[in-house]
């Protein structure tokens, strides 16, 4: 049986929290780990079995969230009374209402996998309400899962917990991932309260209104699983990225990558690199980037949203952002590839050499100190070191053109708007705000004099 596949599914994502605990401007869910908001991951991890019967509800700094996910369904809870509250708002979408069964899980949960919800839910399906319990040495400020004779009786927020009242309890807590029959949520939401020490609707206390109610509730054991962890504070988010960044770099060993120094790659979740890269920490793969066989990043690189060609080397302590590297290509060390960057195959950006929005056409080569910007460099052209498309003059920005088999001295400024055309040469040290045709020598610098000495 697939219960997964049914359409009697609706997924809700709390994430509408601010996040106190974090201490930040910036709402807790759109933390980053490894790349990606911490929301990511618990999306993530629901899509292949709800594909888009998922809802998120939003409430601190909604906009935000929306932004970041703009392909997503969102609820907006205002203000944020509680996750009891937060449910109870999802449940007034007439679309979740008409759904038999409810997923909610906490969005601030990036270690949540797929395999993990699908043996949940399997555990779950005849119960009225289930709930994931992991056991910890410490813990913490999660709720308490308290049983009598073996069956689940309540949670106990850590605020509202008194060891005193409950001896027997042994470190068992709530994960906050939950399976509720929505019928069952309808009645047991409408009767919680806040009278708690934070004077919120806890979710957690259904457990103890469908327990009095003799609904049938199951707490499901998931062993110390770490993929449970929440995130509530700046030291939880680096554990928990530091776990994300061990799973990733499995999963690139796995699939034949080699890795110097792994625990030192930071690769994120929708990096794609191919059998036959080989990485050396420490260094950042995020974003949407491809790497293909062959290829090999070296250490103290930055790589976001770019394509690495096969067999191209990327030297160490080079950026590459929004760049496309082609097929046997050099980059760096100490290069910037910012976005728009585009270099054909064979060609080299050497050391302290910026490209933005700019192609460097097949075997071209700018191999020292040069910044290239809004330009177009034909294929084989050399670019001597230090030079400089002056492209912008103060509030627009202007295009440079470089035809094939061009040689620009050291030490050019090129003032854009500006063609060089095929096969031309430009002396070292010009200056050029005329188009130099194909074939011509182009010296736009004064004469040396010398002269006798004093
Ligand atoms: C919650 C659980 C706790 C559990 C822990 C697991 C409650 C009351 N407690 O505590 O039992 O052990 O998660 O990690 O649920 N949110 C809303 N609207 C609100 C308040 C919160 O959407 O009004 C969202 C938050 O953005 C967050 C999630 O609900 O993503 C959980 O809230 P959080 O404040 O992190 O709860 P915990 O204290 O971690
Ligand atoms: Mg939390």
């Amino acid at each position: 049986m697939n219960i997964m596949e049914t359409t009697n599914y609706a997924a809700i994502v709390l994430a509408a929290g601010k996040g106190t605990r974090m201490r930040s401007a910036r709402p807790k869910v759109l933390h980053t780990l490894l790349g990606e908001p911490m929301l990511y991951y618990a999306l993530a991890a629901l899509r292949p079995l709800f594909c888009n019967s998922i809802w998120i509800v939003a409430g601190h700094e909604a906009s935000r969230l929306e932004a970041a996910f703009p392909e997503d369904r969102f609820i907006i809870q205002s203000p944020q009374l509680g996750t009891g509250h937060a449910a109870g708002v999802a449940l007034e979408n007439s679309e979740i209402a008409s759904r038999e069964y409810l997923l909610i899980i906490n969005g601030d949960a990036p270690l949540i996998t797929t395999q993990l919800i699908r043996d949940f839910l399997l555990r779950a399906k005849n119960c009225d309400l289930a709930f994931a319990t992991v056991s910890l040495d410490d813990p913490g400020e999660y709720g308490r899962v308290i049983r009598k004779d073996g069956e689940p009786v309540a949670i106990v927020e850590a605020r509202d917990f008194n060891s005193g009242e409950h001896p027997f309890f042994d470190g068992e807590v709530n994960a906050g991932l939950y399976f509720i029959r929505t019928g069952a949520a309808r009645s047991l939401l409408r009767l919680l309260g806040n009278d708690n020490k934070s004077g919120e609707y806890y979710l957690t206390d259904i457990v103890s209104l469908a327990f009095e109610k003799g609904l049938k509730v199951a707490a499901v054991r998931c062993g110390k699983d770490e993929a449970l962890l929440g995130v509530n504070t700046p030291a939880e988010l680096a554990r928990a990225e530091d776990i994300l960044a061990q799973r990733e770099a499995a999963r690139l060993l796995e699939n034949g990558v080699v890795l110097h120094a792994p625990a030192l790659v930071r690769c994120g979740p929708r990096v794609e690199v191919e059998s036959g890269v080989e990485i050396t920490g420490p260094c950042e793969l995020a974003g949407a980037s491809k790497i293909a066989a062959g290829a090999i990043i070296e250490s103290s690189c930055v790589i976001r949203n770019s394509e690495i060609g096969a067999d191209s080397r990327i030297f160490p302590f080079s950026h590459l952002e929004g760049a496309v590297v082609g097929a046997a290509c050099h980059v760096g060390p100490f290069a910037r590839l910012r976005p728009g960057a585009v270099m054909e195959k064979d060609s080299h950006a050497g050391n302290f050499v910026e490209l933005k929005k700019t192609v460097l056409g097949e075997g071209a080569k700018a191999n020292h100190l040069s910044y290239l910007g809004d330009a177009v460099i034909g294929s084989h052209s050399n670019i001597g070191a230090g030079t400089i498309t002056c492209n912008y003059d103060g509030s627009e920005k202007h295009a440079t053109s470089i035809g094939e088999s061009a040689f620009i001295g050291s030490n050019t400024a090129l003032v854009a708007p500006v063609e060089v055309g095929d096969g031309a040469l430009v002396g070292a040290g010009s200056v050029i705000t005329e188009n130099v045709p194909a074939g011509e020598l182009a010296i736009a610098r004064a004469r040396q004099v010398n002269k006798p000495k004093k």
